[in-house]
């Protein structure tokens, strides 16, 4: 993690995420143009970031990113992956420490996300960052036919008005 870098994603990352997107999502890869609308409503609503490897004035490659949306005090994981290679170090725990980070910015009550059924590293990750299974969507994931499992976590803000130092 120490050689790696989190900055917003820009347009200019397209390509590179596409790519790594197509490798760590096979079944379902969104399409560059698909990437590009979300980006496209960054920063209204969206908010992309991107670890980077540490790497001369050109910067390095991108070995992981993810994405949050955000909308009437909901915030939602809309992906999140790292290569497969840069894995068990960290960078995931940073993108997903980043997203919450601005889901508590733009102070949106709770982070939801969806997670194959199948897929135990990204749900241990989640419950470890006290995600809680809200639900599950049945047959979700298709050609696979794997459920979705919904997860969501509070976020605590401060009622209106309250003052600590009363
Ligand atoms: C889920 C994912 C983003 C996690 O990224 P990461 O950089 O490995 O995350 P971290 O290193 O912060 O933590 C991963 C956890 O798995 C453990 N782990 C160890 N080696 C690992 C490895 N080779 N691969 C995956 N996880 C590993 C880590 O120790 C850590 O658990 P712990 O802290 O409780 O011990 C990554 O596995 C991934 O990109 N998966 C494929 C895409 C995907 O499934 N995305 C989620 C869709 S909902």
């Amino acid at each position: 993690m120490s050689d790696v870098v989190l900055r917003q994603m820009t347009g200019a990352d397209l390509p590179s995420v596409h790519r790594l997107e197509t490798v760590l999502f096979p079944e379902d890869a969104w399409s560059e143009g698909m990437l590009r609308e979300e980006l496209a409503e960054q920063p209204r609503t969206r908010h992309y970031v991107v670890a980077e490897e540490a790497g001369g004035e050109t910067g390095g490659e991108i070995v992981g990113y993810a994405g949050l949306a955000v909308a009437g005090g909901q915030a939602d994981v809309q992906t999140i992956g790292v290569r497969a290679d840069r894995r068990g170090g960290g960078i995931g725990a940073a993108l997903l420490t980043a997203l919450i980070d601005e889901a508590v910015r733009r102070e949106s009550e709770a982070v939801f996300l969806e997670v194959r059924a199948d897929n135990d590293g990204a749900r241990r990750l989640y419950e470890r960052f006290g995600f809680g299974r809200v639900g599950v969507r049945r047959r979700y994931y298709q050609p696979a036919n794997v459920d979705a499992i919904v997860m969501r976590r509070m976020l605590h803000r401060r009622p209106v008005g309250f003052s600590r130092e009363m």
